[in-house]
């Protein structure tokens, strides 16, 4: 049916496009954010799994540009870090329970400090570190020379990934030391600090302990919640957002359009029988809803014929 052809290729016309979109370079980088240097270090990291044993951490080795910065890498079965977790990963601690998505057999838990980088790539503007920056984030191990893995998503369900840190800097009398977490979209969260100096985390990213840095002569600084970077990809976050959302008004749009072609094709129809059937009887053109359709005045056997029909 040549109406059923031209519906579907309309149809289809924006999902496409707004899938062509959506996988598309929309902003070029000109700086290196946060997710860059994550998929650099991922594979650095994962340079360093050779013939690896099974929960056993690696230490990767970093460029000299980067020299400051420590990665690891640890190979798990994902069985058994859902039964029995992880006790101590470096500063981590990773409880039972905690599952991946997209399921994936074994993983990959890539471990970053960014020591005397922290400031760099996780500038946080009224705040100074009392530790470095953590980060644990997993990845598929599937394919050991795989590059540029997207991150796993990973959830703690029964007790939350627990960061221990060592050598904190005491915060100056007077202020409260908080734990600090970057998630992976950019967005970053404070928490209360436990005793122990742990903070805990239900998902992967980095993580840190911070002070608000008082500025003396001058009132403190607002805190600016979003960095740089990830200011940046929320930016593309929400292009990537208006074009879906584009593509579907669209799809709705045509669909509308659709409706009502074929509303208007069955009312013909039903017209057409009408006439054919009464054509001596005098029918009045009424509007239901913006579609005019004759109306049979009286009593009279309604046409069953075509009414439920489908495109
Ligand atoms: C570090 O140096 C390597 C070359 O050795 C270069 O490819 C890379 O872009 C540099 N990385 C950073 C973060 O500057
Ligand atoms: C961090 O320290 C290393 C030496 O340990 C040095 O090479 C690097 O330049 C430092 N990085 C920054 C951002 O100061
Ligand atoms: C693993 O990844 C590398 C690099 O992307 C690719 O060349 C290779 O074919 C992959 N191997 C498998 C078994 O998928």
């Amino acid at each position: 049916m040549r109406v059923r052809s031209i519906l579907l290729a309309l149809f289809s016309l924006p999902l496409l496009l707004s899938i062509q979109f959506s996988s598309s370079q929309l902003l070029p980088d000109s700086a290196l954010s946060s997710s860059d240097l994550d998929a650099i270090l991922q594979n650095y990291a994962f340079k360093a799994l050779f013939n690896p044993k099974t929960g056993v951490p690696y230490d990767a080795k970093l460029p000299k540009n980067l020299s400051g910065i420590s990665v690891s890498a640890m190979r798990l079965k994902s069985g058994s870090l859902r039964k029995r977790g992880v006790q101590s990963y470096k500063e981590f601690k990773i409880p039972i329970g905690v599952v991946e998505q997209p399921y994936v057999e074994r993983l990959v838990w890539v471990y970053h400090n960014f020591g005397n980088w922290s400031e760099v790539f996780y500038p946080l503007p009224g705040y100074s570190y009392l530790a470095p920056v953590l980060g644990l984030l997993a990845y598929s191990g599937t394919n050991l020379s795989a590059s540029e893995l997207p991150a796993l998503d990973i959830r703690a369900s029964d007790k939350p990934i627990l960061i221990k840190f060592s050598n904190v800097k005491s915060a100056p009398s007077g202020s409260v030391a908080k734990c600090v977490y970057f998630d992976l979209h950019g967005s970053v969260q404070f928490d209360i600090l436990s005793h122990e100096n742990s903070c805990s985390t239900l998902q992967q990213g980095h993580f840190s302990i911070v002070v608000e840095s008082n500025a003396p002569s001058s009132p403190a600084p607002a805190p600016e919640p979003v960095k740089e970077n990830g200011g940046n990809n929320k930016y593309k976050v929400w292009i990537i957002v208006a074009y879906v959302v584009g593509g579907l008004l669209l799809v709705v749009m045509l669909s509308l359009i659709a409706a009502r072609v074929i509303r208007i094709k069955k009312d013909m129809e039903i017209q057409q029988l009408e006439w054919v059937a009464d054509s001596y009887e005098n029918l009045k053109i009424t509007s239901i809803g913006s579609t005019k359709a004759p109306l049979a005045m009286g009593t009279r056997t309604k046409p069953i014929l075509e009414n439920d029909y489908i495109p």
